[in-house]
């Protein structure tokens, strides 16, 4: 059983010289991402039963819940809440830190974690929750939980830590989404993206149109092994979450300092859209939900006025369930052939000088995000929603597809593939970017393509850009498509243990990224996921002696 209750275990020492209190050496230190700054001091604090715990504001109780249920599970002890400040633990406000930063400290008598909100609070406990040792001696069996004394100093590199679960071609339930969630929570990751709309499935209730789910949700079969492999596995698949499930997910997340940033793909990978209702494409052919995987024929027909109105149609239902601040509207992988072989598409570019495809994408792209925004909130997509082409290897001629028309200013840009010139000339306009390029952070990768160390070094921000424009480097996203990972242990061994790495690229500075410290950090947090049963994948050390000996 994957309790949460069992895994606490697994972040722990078991050692075999007990002492009630006892020094600690940098050695035994273990925490993923690494923190900003560690003073590792003498001696350290011994939890107890009845231990007393002080908080006083609201921000502090996700927090303070979060460490009592972690020490109860792992200890058996219950920290008691206390309005006395001299309590032996407690959370105190500091103005003036960023929101995600906090402080720690332990000494022999007293933890204190400071924080300015709630998101600051919730790491500080994450911190101190990979800081507990727990200690045997070797005659008694008498088990001490120490915690070194520590001064801590954090504050993440990036507001941007994402991991982006692909939903649509395998639908992964809600349990395997909260598991996740809780990993991520631990390693200081603030965003899921929930990719939950694509060709292979549609994941989201929406009230209005039914049958995006009674339809676009199940497939007849499933194209195995890999791209055009001409096999597939002979079994049914499908689900959704219902409006009530998500909006259940979303606030499990937002009580881990975790915000759901839904996916919508539009215009292309619309076929379980188009499967439902044939008059959302452009062909007007009637299709089944495919079962093989890849970029698909038809689109959006977004000249049509009643298409244009499902889609705000279906956001609105998407802003009520999701109160996220940005929402992702896909982009990527649109075939233009379908547009180019319509008549009245043909005919409204015309009345409308919209000269290129990409052109009507961007046209339509701009369109969305007015009503975004006038929803007060702020697209992303993919980076071919910045018009220029970064497919040369479409099997289909596209044309030109080099967009004169610019992306609205306001949007978020998540780079995944092109040029990295493409990166920086976005980054220099203005553009948020979010650097998910597909060589360095896709989870479906094999471990041979991105071993964990490629992973563990990458730099969101690419060489040379200018310093004034780093700010407009959000962050990072780790990929985990799911086309050939059909069950969650599959999922699970290709994202851990390289999520952890994207963790670290994400939180950690520069300076204090150290691949040898973190795969001795790294060795505690796999057992972590022993306890759970997460399926990690355990030959990295294996196969980078292999590359390296190659
Ligand atoms: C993508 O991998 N198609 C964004």
């Amino acid at each position: 059983m994957r309790l949460t209750v069992f895994a606490l275990v697994a972040l722990l020492t078991l050692t075999n010289c007990a002492e009630k209190n006892r020094s600690f050496s940098k050695a035994d230190i273990a925490i993923v991402p690494q923190p900003l700054s560690l003073v590792l001091n003498e001696s350290s604090f011994a939890l107890q039963d009845g231990q007393t715990i002080f908080s006083d504001l609201d921000e502090q109780q996700s927090a303070v819940k979060d460490l009592q249920n972690y020490v109860t599970a792992t200890t058996k002890f219950t920290l008691v809440a206390n309005a006395d400040k001299q309590s032996a633990i407690v959370f105190e406000k500091k103005e003036g830190l960023d929101p995600e930063a906090y402080e720690l400290q332990v000494t022999p008598k007293k933890i204190i974690i400071s924080a300015t909100g709630k998101a600051g609070y919730f790491y500080g406990v994450q911190t101190l929750k990979q800081l507990l040792s727990v200690e045997a001696t070797k005659e008694s069996q008498a088990i001490t939980y120490l915690i070194p004394s520590v001064a801590i100093e954090d504050n993440p590199r990036f507001k941007w830590r994402a991991f982006m679960l692909d939903d649509a071609r395998y639908f992964h339930g809600e349990a395997f989404v909260k598991q996740m969630l809780d990993q991520m929570a631990l390693l200081k990751m603030n965003t899921l993206h929930w990719h939950l709309i694509d060709d292979a499935g549609w994941r989201i209730e929406i009230k209005k149109y039914p049958l995006l789910t009674k339809v676009g949700a199940f497939r007849t079969d499933s194209e195995i092994g890999t791209w055009k492999s001409g096999k597939t596995s002979g079994q049914p698949h499908g689900g959704f979450y219902t409006q009530e499930q998500l909006k259940d997910i979303v606030a499990y997340a937002a009580a881990r300092n975790i915000n759901i940033v839904p996916e919508f793909e539009m215009p292309g990978h619309s076929s379980a859209a188009i499967a439902a209702y044939t008059w959302l494409g452009t062909a007007g052919v009637k299709i089944d939900v495919p079962v093989k995987f890849g970029r698909l024929y038809d689109n959006y027909d977004v000249t049509k006025p009643e298409v244009v109105t499902f889609i705000k149609d279906v956001l609105t239902e998407i802003f009520q369930i999701f109160p996220s601040e940005v929402i992702h509207i896909g982009g990527d992988e649109v075939g233009y052939e379908v547009w180019q072989n319509s008549k009245s598409v043909q005919k409204y570019m015309k009345e409308h000088n919209i000269n290129t495809p990409a052109d009507l994408q961007i046209d339509f792209t701009n369109s969305i995000s007015k009503f975004i925004e006038a929803n007060g909130r702020r697209m992303m997509g993919w980076n071919e929603i910045l018009g220029k082409n970064i497919h040369t290897d479409f099997e289909e001629k596209q044309g030109d597809q080099e967009a004169e028309k610019e992306l609205a200013k306001n949007v978020i840009v998540q780079f995944w593939k092109g040029d990295l010139e493409l990166l920086t000339d976005a980054a220099k306009k203005g553009y948020g970017i979010v650097n998910s390029l597909h060589d360095r952070t896709y989870l479906d990768y094999s471990y041979e393509s991105i071993p964990l160390e490629k992973a563990y070094s990458f730099d969101p921000i690419p060489e040379g850009l200018d310093k004034q424009f780093h700010k407009n480097i959000y962050g990072v996203g780790c990929q985990m498509w799911s086309e050939w990972t059909p069950t969650n242990a599959d999922v699970e061994r290709q994202a851990f243990p390289r999520i952890a790495a994207y963790a670290e690229v994400g939180w950690t500075t520069m300076e204090n990224k150290n691949y040898d410290t973190f795969k001795v950090a790294l060795k505690k947090m796999q057992k972590h996921w022993d306890t759970l049963g997460i399926n990690y994948f355990k030959d990295s050390d294996k196969l980078e002696a292999a590359l390296q000996a190659k």
